[in-house]
C-alpha cells in the first residue's frame, strides 16, 4: 500500500502500478493455472477418450477447486502420434476432442466462472500430415515448400548418412530420409521428436507470418494466451554442427551443468540465441490483445539463461523446470526458491512453480521414489524398478503442495494432483501410447502413466466415472477408485479439500503478490519456514516433530494438528502471525 508522503503511485512497483490502473492486467503473475490433458479429463461421449464438452461439463468443479485458469494441453487436428503434439491443422480442432463451436462454448461457460483460458501452440514442428510437409515431400528439392521445413542432403557417398549427430528425444536418430516421388532415395529431414513431427525452419519468413496468423486467430477467439512448445528448440544454430556433449540421448537435462555459452555450443539444437527475435515478434501480436499471457515450455538451465526469455518484451512467464526437478530436501529446496525468485525479479518477471505435468511422474509417486533410483523426467518407472512407497510419496506431494502454493508467483497444477493421483506405473507394455517406448523398443518407458484418466465417481462405471460406458483409452489401474473425487468431496483431510483450502487462503491473503521472506526465526535444519503476507508457512522434513509457534491454523495437511500442535515429518502448516 502507498504510504501517505508518496506521490500518486510513487511507492509501489510496476506490478502493482498497473494492477491499481487495470485490475485485470498481469493477472498471470500470480494465477494458479490447472493443465487439462484432454484426453484424460473427462469424456462426454463414451468413445474412451475426452473432449471439450466433457470438460464444459465439469467446469463447476474447477471453479470449486478455486483455480484462476486453465491450460489446454494440443487438442487441435491431429493424427495423435504423440498424443496432440504432431498438429496437421492449427485452426481446427480435432473431430476427436469436438468442434470449434464446442470451444465457443466452453470459451463462454468459463467466462462466465471467472476461469481463463491457456491452448497449447506447437511452433517447433508440425504433424507430417500438416498440408505444409506433404507439399514439401511432393515438391523438388530446394524449393519453397521444402524450405519451410530442415530439408538437407545425408553424408556418405550416396547421401546414406543422417546429415549430423542429433538424436532425437524420444530415441533414435533425428533424421529420417525421405523417398522421392520417382521412388529412389531423397533428403533427410530433422524432427527432434517423432518421424511424424517433422521441425519447421525458423529461419524462412513465412514459417512466422503463418504463425502470426494462428496465434491471432485464437485470439481473436477470445483465448486468454498461449503456452508454448519446446520453445528452446525453434532455432537451431547455423549450419547445423554436430552435437559435441553426448549423453545417452543428447538429451537436455545434460547441459544444465553448463555455462550459457558452452550450452549453446554444444548442444546446437536448444537455447539458440537467434530465438528472442521470434519471440519477440510473437510477443508483438499478443501485444495487439489486452491482458494476453504466454508461458514458454522452455528447457533451459540454469535459471539466468531461463530468465532471458522472459525480458519485458518476450514470454510472461517460463516453467521452472529446475523447481519441478530439485531434490526434496531443505537446503536444496531453500536455494532453488530464492534463486527463482532473485533471478526472475533481475528482469521484472514473477517465478512461477510447478510439481507435475504430464511429461514426467506424477509426484504423488515421484517423491515416494529414492533419489538414486529417480528416473529422468520422461522416462517413466519401469515395472521392473523398485516399487515407489505411495503412502510417503502421497504424504510428500501433498506437503511440498502446500508448501509451493504459498510462494509468490503463479503455480501450475496438473489435472489428478488435487486428488493425490498416483503414477499408473504399472500399465502392461500392450496399452502403451507414447512415442518414447516405441522408439526405445520398450527401453525408456515414457509418459503414459501420468495420463490415465481422471476418476471422478467411485464405481459409477468401470472408468469411475470419467464417462458412462467405462471405456478408457488407458485403463484405470484398480487403486484410482479410492481416489474418485466424489469420495474426496466435503470429507475433511482428503487431498482435494485440502488443495481447496489452500487455494482459498492464497486468495484471501494475497500470497500470489506477497512479501516473501524467509522466516529464519522459525527454522531449525530440518524445517523451512516463510512469511508471506502476514502467513508463515512452515516445512517439516522430519524425521522428529516441531512444535508449531502460536497463531492461527489456517490450513495444514496434518489432519489433526490443530489438537496436537506438533508438526510431524513431511507436514507442512500455514499460520496466521
Ligand atoms: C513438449 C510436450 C511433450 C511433447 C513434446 C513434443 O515437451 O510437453 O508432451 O511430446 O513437446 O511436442
Ligand atoms: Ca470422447
Amino acid at each position: 500500500k502507498p504510504k501517505a508522503n508518496c506521490l500518486k503511485f510513487g511507492c509501489m512497483s510496476n506490478h502493482e502500478i498497473i494492477a491499481a490502473a487495470r485490475p485485470n492486467a498481469e493477472w498471470w503473475r500470480t494465477a494458479v493455472i490447472y493443465q487439462i490433458y484432454p484426453r484424460s479429463f473427462a469424456d462426454s461421449n463414451g468413445d474412451g477418450i475426452g473432449d471439450l464438452p466433457g470438460v464444459t461439463a465439469r467446469l463447476e468443479s474447477l471453479a470449486s477447486l478455486g483455480i484462476d485458469a486453465i491450460w489446454f494441453s494440443p487438442f487441435f487436428k491431429s493424427p495423435q502420434k504423440d498424443a496432440g503434439y504432431d498438429i496437421s491443422d492449427y485452426k481446427q480442432i480435432d473431430p476427436l476432442f469436438g468442434t470449434n463451436e464446442d470451444l465457443e462454448v466452453l470459451l463462454a461457460k468459463s467466462k462466465k466462472l471467472g476461469i481463463r483460458i491457456i491452448v497449447d501452440i506447437v511452433p517447433n514442428h508440425t504433424s507430417d500430415q500438416h498440408a505444409w510437409f506433404q507439399e514439401a515431400l511432393a515438391a523438388p528439392e530446394g524449393s519453397a515448400a521444402r524450405d519451410m521445413y530442415m530439408f538437407r542432403e545425408g553424408k556418405g557417398a550416396n547421401g546414406e548418412l543422417p546429415p549430423n549427430n542429433w538424436q532425437s528425444i524420444f530415441g533414435g536418430p533425428a533424421w529420417t530420409r525421405i523417398t522421392n516421388t520417382d521412388g529412389t532415395p531423397g533428403q533427410w529431414y530433422l524432427h527432434m521428436f517423432d518421424s511424424s513431427q517433422p521441425d519447421l525452419n525458423w529461419d524462412n519468413p513465412r514459417v512466422a507470418d503463418e504463425f502470426d496468423d494462428i496465434l491471432r486467430f485464437w485470439l481473436k477467439k477470445g483465448v486468454d494466451g498461449f503456452r508454448v512448445d519446446v520453445a528452446h528448440g525453434m532455432i537451431k544454430r547455423a549450419g547445423l554442427p554436430d552435437a559435441t556433449i553426448y549423453d545417452e540421448n543428447l538429451r537436455e537435462r545434460s547441459i544444465s551443468n553448463l555455462t550459457m555459452a558452452e550450452a549453446e555450443e554444444q548442444v546446437p539444437y536448444w537455447g539458440q540465441p537467434g530465438v528472442h527475435d521470434a519471440i519477440r515478434r510473437f510477443r508483438r501480436v499478443l501485444d495487439e490483445f489486452d491482458d494476453r499471457a504466454f508461458c514458454a515450455e522452455a528447457s533451459m538451465s540454469p535459471l539466468p539463461r531461463l530468465a532471458m526469455w522472459v525480458r519485458p518484451d518476450e514470454y510472461h512467464q517460463a516453467f521452472n523446470f529446475d523447481y519441478m526437478t530439485t531434490a526434496y530436501e531443505p537446503a536444496a529446496l531453500k536455494k532453488i526458491i530464492t534463486d527463482s525468485i532473485v533471478e526472475y525479479a533481475k528482469v521484472g518477471a514473477s517465478s512461477t512453480w510447478v510439481m507435475s505435468n504430464h511429461d514426467g511422474i506424477r509426484h504423488a509417486t515421484r517423491l515416494g521414489i529414492a533419489p538414486e533410483h529417480t528416473p529422468r523426467p520422461g522416462d517413466g518407472i519401469h515395472p521392473t524398478d523398485p516399487a515407489p512407497d505411495e503412502a510417503l510419496g502421497l504424504r510428500r506431494a501433498r506437503a511440498a503442495t502446500a508448501f509451493m502454493l504459498g510462494l509468490p508467483g503463479s503455480s501450475y497444477l496438473y489435472q489428478g494432483e488435487e486428488l493425490g493421483l498416483p503414477e499408473a506405473w504399472q500399465l502392461e507394455g500392450k496399452y502403451r501410447q507414447d512415442p518414447t517406448y516405441a522408439r526405445t523398443n520398450g527401453k525408456r518407458i515414457g509418459r503414459d502413466g501420468c495420463r490415465v484418466p481422471l476418476p471422478w465417481e467411485a464405481d459409477a462405471t468401470a472408468s469411475n466415472g470419467f464417462n458412462t460406458t467405462g471405456e478408457s483409452w488407458l485403463p484405470q489401474p484398480a487403486n484410482y477408485r479410492a481416489f474418485a473425487r466424489n469420495l474426496q468431496e466435503g470429507v475433511a483431510g482428503s487431498t482435494l479439500e485440502l488443495y481447496k483450502r489452500l487455494l482459498k487462503e492464497r486468495k484471501a491473503f494475497g500470497m500470489g503478490s506477497g512479501e516473501f521472506r524467509w522466516a529464519e526465526e522459525f527454522q531449525d535444519k530440518n524445517t523451512l519456514a516463510y512469511i508471506n503476507n502476514g502467513v508463515l508457512v512452515i516445512f517439516n522434513f522430519g524425521p522428529d516433530s516441531v512444535v508449531v509457534p502460536a497463531g492461527e491454523v489456517l490450513v495444514t495437511t496434518q489432519h489433526d494438528l490443530t489438537v496436537e500442535r506438533e508438526l510431524e515429518h513431511d507436514q507442512v502448516v500455514w499460520i496466521k502471525l
